[in-house]
């Protein structure tokens, strides 16, 4: 199958629409990351989202739909915090789980009884939506266990061959995909962390949000994911990437010492010319929002530059750093050095 990239724009969408409408999966770009979004109500068309992405079937969608009188349709209910939540981040960064309605099928919401809801800020998606007027399922664009596409050129490298159509909508401005809350059980719980932050979620609440245990750390053998994404191998290049903890000092000395033929330093803009060893920027100091926004990039820079062990130095764990070291710490495979 040829597949065709088109610049953003009434013909862009009016064509991944009659796709979207004819059951086929579509490369669509999002404020986050880049989404594959086919029918959410339709089990065959969500198939083809998982064959496209090599994605493990128990691993469930995220349903995206472009306003508030489109949720009863696919919620069986609207719990109060989820109604405080979207009335604070909607359209926004923020994927809502709340038990599902018949009209999802198993195949959306893998066998759960609940369903992930989120309704993108992003204007190319939203009148995608709207002129498709279905709900879209739609996971991360990329191949699954590699690094999720924030521009139409690193969704094309993944999907061409596998579906019709890509829309470009320029790079995606967070860069990481959408923080997801759970209000489906007794505690409101954070089960990935995102741009939108678990500080913010507990202001918007007004009560305390749980942490899953897989956010920061490894699942222990034979422990449940509470998000079956967490327990995959996840965004990570060829490249074997390795975190490293502690001061810059001691990080610096750290890559000087283990510098070589295909090594690179992930590394702030600031730092490259400090560091005396091949870097590969990503973000500035300082600035978590920058590293969300150029993470998934650097990580396929890695790979393009042949790049065979990246060191990270591993970044705060609260705010939206908390999101960047919960991609990196996986990238990473958990390989963490304290220095
Ligand atoms: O920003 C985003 O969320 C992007 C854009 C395209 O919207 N989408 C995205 O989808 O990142 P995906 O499939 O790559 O990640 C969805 C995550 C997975 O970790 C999945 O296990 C979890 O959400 N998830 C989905 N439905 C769930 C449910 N019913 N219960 C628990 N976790 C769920
Ligand atoms: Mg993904």
């Amino acid at each position: 199958m040829d597949t065709k990239l088109l610049a953003a724009g009434p013909e862009a969408v009016a064509e991944a629409a009659r796709l979207l409408r004819a059951g086929e999966a579509v490369g669509i770009p999002t404020e986050t990351v880049y989404g594959l979004a086919a029918d959410a109500t339709n089990a065959a068309a969500v198939k083809k989202i998982f064959e496209a992405k090599g994605r493990p079937q128990d691993n469930p969608l995220i349903v995206h739909i472009a306003g508030m009188e489109e949720l009863p349709a696919v919620v069986r209910e609207i719990p109060a915090a989820a109604q405080k939540l979207a009335q604070a981040f909607w359209p926004g960064p923020l994927t809502i789980i709340m038990k599902k309605s018949d009209a999802i099928p198993m195949a959306t919401s893998a066998g759960l009884d609940t369903v992930a809801v989120r309704m993108p800020s992003h204007p190319v998606a939203r009148q995608i939506i709207r002129a498709a007027g279905l709900p879209l399922a739609a996971p991360s664009a990329n191949l699954s266990g590699l690094p999720s596409t924030t521009t139409a050129r690193h969704t094309f490298q993944d999907m061409n061959g596998r579906i019709p159509l890509i829309v470009d909508g320029g790079p995606c401005e967070v860069g990481l995909e959408s923080t997801v809350i759970t209000v489906a059980g007794e505690v409101p719980t954070l089960l990935r962390p995102g741009y939108i932050t678990r500080e913010q979620l507990e202001a918007a609440l007004g009560c305390e949000v749980a942490l899953s245990s897989a956010i920061l750390n490894k699942l222990a053998e034979g422990e449940v994911a509470a998000s079956p994404g967490m327990k995959y191998k996840h965004y990570s290049p060829r490249a074997d990437v390795i975190l490293l903890s502690g001061p810059f000092s001691a990080y610096k000395e750290y890559v000087q010492a283990h510098a070589g033929a295909g090594v690179f330093a992930m590394c702030y803009e600031e730092e490259q010319p400090l560091l005396g060893v091949p870097c590969i920027p990503c973000g500035r100091a300082g600035d978590p929002d920058s590293q969300a926004h150029a993470l998934f990039a650097a990580l396929r820079e890695a790979d393009e530059r042949g790049a065979q062990v990246v060191y990270a130095h591993s970044p705060a764990q609260d705010g939206v750093s908390m999101a960047v070291y919960n991609r990196l710490v996986r990238a990473a495979a958990f390989q963490v050095i304290e220095l």
